[in-house]
């Protein structure tokens, strides 16, 4: 547990990483605030830690400074492994990858906000409550676009259990790779039958 003025100082530290880290993509970084404010609201009001809630919505999109090549080459050298070429999973390894290089950046820091940055990208069947706040948080934040998904979800929020609502943004984000016709890892099937059995039991 950090003091306020150690937590203060840590916060800052982070605020200036990410704004160097992102300074290149000014809509990253809006939407990094972003769903660190959403992830606030839905911490405070599904009784999860708002500060690892704060830290890990700023810190999610770290990794998307870097360019596709360089994810590739980092996922490799990490050994990634998800059963199939890594070009086919690009979009997720930003989250795995970030949570490495942060790791070590920022020791201070609780596992918790690794777990729900890696997890943003890769929905495993046992997220926490910051797992799943972070996950939704990225997909509703102020400035994604009013899908009917995404209202639904906004509409939601303090609304059903905190399970239901990770469920329906996981529903979403499938539902948008399938729409797209995109290579769908199977990881996150796995993950969103697994919710879907805990839900019907
Ligand atoms: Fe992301
Ligand atoms: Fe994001």
């Amino acid at each position: 547990m950090c003091s306020a003025a150690s937590s203060d100082e840590l916060l800052a530290r982070i605020e200036a990483d990410i704004e160097a880290q992102l300074s290149a993509k000014r809509k990253r970084l809006k939407h990094s605030r972003a769903v660190a404010k959403t992830a606030v609201e839905l911490a405070d009001l599904y009784g999860v830690d708002r500060h690892d809630a704060l830290c890990a919505g700023l810190l999610h999109d770290y990794a998307k400074a870097y360019s596709n090549d360089e994810l590739l080459e980092k996922a490799a050298e990490l050994g990634f492994d998800y059963g199939c070429d890594l070009k086919l999973v690009l979009p997720i390894l930003h989250g795995p990858i970030a949570a490495r290089e942060l790791r070590e950046r920022y020791p201070e820091l609780d596992d918790a906000v690794f777990s729900a940055i890696e997890r943003h990208t890769v929905a495993t069947c046992d997220m926490s409550p910051l797992d799943m706040v972070i996950f939704i948080a990225d997909g509703i934040e102020p400035g994604r676009p009013a899908t009917p998904d995404i209202e639904r979800q906004r509409a939601e929020v303090g609304k059903v259990p905190l399970e239901e609502l990770f469920l329906d943004a996981l529903s979403a984000s499938i539902g948008f790779v399938i729409e797209t016709k995109r290579y769908l890892w199977p990881g996150a099937l796995e993950s969103y039958n697994r919710y879907v059995l805990d839900r019907n039991r």
